[in-house]
C-alpha cells in the first residue's frame, strides 16, 4: 500500500515536472518568434514544418535535436531549405542547458500534453 503511494507521488511528481518543461519550452518558442515559421500541426501553414513534424522525427530522440539547436548536427527535415533555418540558430546557440531540454521537449510535444 505504502510502495504503491510513493509510485504513485513519484508518477505525479514526474508528470508535474514535464508539464513545466512544456511550458517552459512553449514561453522560449515565443519569444524568438520560432512560431513565426513552425504552425503546431500544418505543414503548409508556415514556411517551415510544423512541430508535429518535427515531432515524428524527433521525438524520443530530443538530444540529437538539442544538437541541432546548438548548431552542432545537420538537418533532417528539409535539408535543402535549411538556408531559411540556419540563421535561426543564433538565437538559440547560446542558452542555459535546461533551456535547451525545455525547448527540445516543446519541440516534440504535439501529443504528449495537448
Ligand atoms: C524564417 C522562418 C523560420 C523561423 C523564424 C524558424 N524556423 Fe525552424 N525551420 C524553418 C525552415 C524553412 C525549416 C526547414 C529546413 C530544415 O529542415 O532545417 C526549419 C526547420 C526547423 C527544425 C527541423 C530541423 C531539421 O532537422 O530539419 C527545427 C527543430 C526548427 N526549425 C526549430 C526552430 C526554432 C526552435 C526556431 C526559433 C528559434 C525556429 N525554428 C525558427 C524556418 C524557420
Amino acid at each position: 500500500m505504502m510502495k504503491k503511494l510513493v509510485i504513485l507521488t513519484m508518477l505525479m511528481a514526474a508528470a508535474y515536472a514535464q508539464m513545466d518543461l512544456t511550458e517552459r519550452g512553449k514561453q522560449i518558442f515565443l519569444k524568438y518568434n520560432c512560431n513565426i515559421c513552425h504552425a503546431p500541426k500544418n505543414d503548409a501553414a508556415r514556411v517551415g514544418p510544423s512541430l508535429e513534424t518535427i515531432a515524428i522525427h524527433y521525438l524520443g530522440n530530443e538530444r540529437k535535436l538539442i544538437d541541432f539547436l546548438k548548431g552542432n548536427a545537420n538537418p533532417i527535415i528539409e535539408p535543402q531549405r535549411f538556408m531559411i533555418m540556419k540563421p535561426q540558430l543564433y538565437k538559440t546557440k547560446h542558452m542555459f542547458e535546461e533551456d535547451y531540454r525545455a525547448l527540445a521537449y516543446y519541440l516534440t510535444s504535439v501529443h504528449k500534453n495537448q
